[in-house]
C-alpha cells in the first residue's frame, strides 16, 4: 500500500548530491549545537517541583535515569546520521526504514518538539528577561508582559476572590493589583489589548540572525553556550561551599502521599525516582537537534554522532551535580509552596542561594538563562526549519518551505515563515501550560528512532555504518521501552492534546501531504 512506501538510501543520497545548504558545521560547533538546546531554562526551573513532588534528594538518579533514556536514543540516532547525513532528522530516518505513514506522523509529532518548544522557550525567556528588568529596577507594564488567555484568567479569578469578601489583608492587595493591572491596559474598540511583547521580539531577533547564516548563527550559538556552561559550573562550584550533608539523608526518601488541597501525588522512593526523570525530562530536550543539522555539517558521518553524545554526557554531568548542589543546600521539603518557602519551588536555584545569604548568585543565574535561552531558540527554530525543509523537498508540504537563498545558503522563506507563526502564537496564546507536549513530541520521535534503527539493521545489515550502536536490540529495546514509560508518565492533559494532535496529522497527511508526496508522483510517472 502506497502509505507505507519507503525512501530508497539512494534517493537521499541524491538529495544530498543537489543540496544548496551550506557546509559549514565542524565537530565542535556541533557539539555546542547540542549543548546550546539542552541547557536552557529546565535546569534552573524543573528541579525544586522533581526534589519535592517526586524524588527528594534522589532527584540526582531521576537525572541518571532520564540521561540513560536520552543516551540509549542518542546511540539509535548516531547510527542513522551516520547513515543517512541529511537535515529531516527522525522524520527522515524513519521515512528511510519504517514508510511514509509513519515518517509523516514522526515529522508531525516533531513539530511538538521544535516549534511549539519554541514558543515556550520564548515564553519563559520573556519570564528571565522581565526578571532582569526587576533586578536593575526597571518594568515593563503588565499589558506588554502577558498574553490575552492569560490575563482574563487571573483577571476573572481575582475578581471572584475579591468578591467573597473574606480576603485577608495582604491577599486583598495581591488580587486587587491584578485587578488595576488588567483595567490599565489599553483599548481598542473596548477591546482590552495584552500581548507577551518580549517573546515575540526575541524570536523576531532569532529569526534575524537565522536568515543572515548559519555560520555566523553557529558563532553567536558559540559564544552563548561558553557563557551558559560557565554559569552553571559556576553554580556548581559555589554552591558546593553551602552544602549541608544532612540534607541528603536519607537519599531516598520512603515513597508516601503528598496531600494539597485539590490533589494527591505519589512521591519518593523507587517510584517517585521514575516519575521525577519524567518530569524533568524537558531538561534534556535538544539533543538530537544537532541531527537536522547533518546537512550543513562538514564531516557529518562521523561529526554528528560525536556531538550528539558529546552534548549529552556533557550536560548530564552538570545536571547530576547541579542536582546534587541544590539538594545539598537546601532541604527538598523547604520546596514545598504550601510551606515555609512558597516561592522556592519557582525558582529553585536561584532561591537556595539567596536562602545561603548569597542573593548576588540569583543575577549570575538570571542573566545565564536569559541569554542562554536565546541559543535554545535558536537551535530548536533552526531545527523545525530543516525538518521543514526535508519534508518539504519530499512533496509532504508545499514546496515554498525547500527554498533555499542562493546568498545566504539557508532556507529564508521558511524561517520568516516559521518565525511569524512562533512569534505570533507565543505572543497571544498562553502556551506555557501545554509545555509538556514539548516532551512528549520528543519522547514520541526517540521512541520511533529506536524502532527504525533496528528496522534498517534488519532490513539492510550490510549498509556502511560508520557509527554502530553496540548489543542492538538490547540497547534499541531499552530505549523503546524507557522513552514509552516516560511518555504514560507525563501529565494526562500533554498526553490528551499530543494525541490529538498526532491524529489531525493523519488527517493532513490523507487530506493533502500523501496524493502530493513525491515519491508517489514518481511512482506513477
Ligand atoms: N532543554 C531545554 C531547556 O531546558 C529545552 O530549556
Amino acid at each position: 500500500m502506497s502509505i507505507w512506501r519507503v525512501k530508497p538510501i539512494s534517493a537521499f543520497e541524491a538529495d544530498m548530491k543537489k543540496s544548496t545548504l551550506k557546509r559549514v558545521l565542524g565537530k565542535w560547533s556541533l557539539t555546542a549545537i547540542g549543548v546550546g538546546a539542552i541547557i536552557g531554562g529546565g535546569i534552573f526551573v524543573l528541579t525544586g517541583t522533581g526534589a519535592y513532588y517526586h524524588a527528594g534528594p534522589a532527584l540526582a538518579i531521576s537525572f541518571i535515569i532520564a540521561g540513560i533514556a536520552c543516551v540509549f536514543a542518542a546511540l539509535c540516532y548516531s547510527e542513522f546520521a551516520s547513515i543517512l547525513p541529511v537535515e529531516g532528522s527522525a522524520y527522515a530516518y524513519a521515512y528511510g526504514t519504517i514508510g511514509e505513514i509513519f515518517a509523516w506522523i514522526i515529522g508531525w509529532g516533531l513539530i511538538l518538539e521544535y516549534a511549539m518548544g519554541s514558543m515556550t522557550v520564548a515564553v519563559s525567556w520573556s519570564g528571565y528577561f522581565n526578571k532582569l528588568l526587576k533586578i536593575f529596577h526597571l518594568e515593563l507594564p503588565y499589558w506588554m508582559t502577558t498574553d490575552p488567555g492569560t490575563a482574563n484568567k487571573a483577571f476573572g479569578e481575582a475578581s471572584s476572590q475579591i468578591a467573597t469578601g473574606t480576603l485577608t489583608e495582604d491577599k486583598l492587595t495581591s488580587f486587587q493589583e491584578i485587578v488595576n493591572n488588567f483595567n490599565s491596559a489599553p483599548e481598542i474598540f473596548n477591546f482590552k489589548i495584552f500581548m507577551n511583547l518580549p517573546a515575540f521580539l526575541i524570536v523576531l531577533l532569532v529569526i534575524s540572525i537565522l536568515i543572515k547564516g548559519t555560520q555566523s548563527a553557529a558563532k553567536a550559538n558559540n559564544l552563548i553556550v561558553l557563557l551558559k556552561v560557565s554559569a552553571v559550573l559556576f553554580v556548581i562550584i559555589a554552591g558546593a561551599f553551602f552544602i549541608d550533608v544532612d540534607n541528603w539523608s536519607p537519599f531516598i526518601p520512603e515513597a508516601t502521599q503528598i496531600v494539597e488541597k485539590d490533589s494527591t501525588h505519589n512521591a519518593y522512593g523507587l517510584a517517585g525516582i521514575v516519575s521525577g526523570a519524567a518530569a524533568i525530562f524537558f531538561a534534556y530536550v535538544g539533543f538530537d537537534a544537532v541531527s537536522t543539522q547533518a546537512g550543513e555539517a562538514i564531516n557529518p558521518k562521523k561529526d554528528v554522532p560525536f556531538a550528539i553524545i558529546a552534548s549529552l554526557l556533557i550536560c548530564t554531568t552538570l545536571y547530576i551535580l547541579v542536582s546534587l548542589v541544590l539538594t545539598g543546600m537546601m532541604n527538598y521539603q523547604d520546596f514545598n509552596p504550601l510551606g515555609k518557602y512558597p516561592d522556592a519551588i519557582k525558582a529553585p536555584v536561584a532561591y537556595a542561594f539567596d536562602i545561603a545569604g548569597q542573593g548576588w548568585a540569583g543575577l549570575i543565574i538570571t542573566i545565564a538563562a536569559t541569554v542562554g535561552l536565546v541559543s535554545v531558540l535558536m537551535v530548536m527554530i533552526m531545527g523545525q526549519s530543516r525538518i521543514f525543509l526535508g519534508m518539504s523537498k519530499d512533496g509532504l508540504i508545499p514546496q515554498v518551505f525547500s527554498r533555499v537563498n542562493p546568498i545566504s545558503g539557508t532556507p529564508q522563506t521558511n524561517l520568516m515563515i516559521l518565525g511569524g507563526i512562533i512569534a505570533v502564537v507565543a505572543a497571544f496564546t498562553p502556551i506555557n501550560e501545554l509545555a509538556d507536549m514539548t516532551s512528549f513530541g520528543t519522547l514520541f520521535a526517540f521512541t520511533m528512532v529506536c524502532i527504525a534503527v533496528w528496522i534498517l539493521r534488519v532490513k539492510q545489515p550490510n549498509l556502511v555504518r560508520t557509527f554502530k550502536v553496540p548489543a542492538l536490540p538490547i540497547i534499541a529495546v531499552l530505549g523503546i521501552l524507557i522513552n514509552t514509560y516516560l511518555m504514560v508518565n507525563l501529565s494526562y492533559k500533554a498526553q490528551l492534546f499530543s494525541g490529538a494532535w498526532l491524529l489531525i496529522g493523519v488527517l493532513v497527511y490523507f487530506g493533502y501531504s500523501k496524493s502530493r508526496s513525491k515519491l508517489n508522483n514518481e511512482n506513477q510517472e
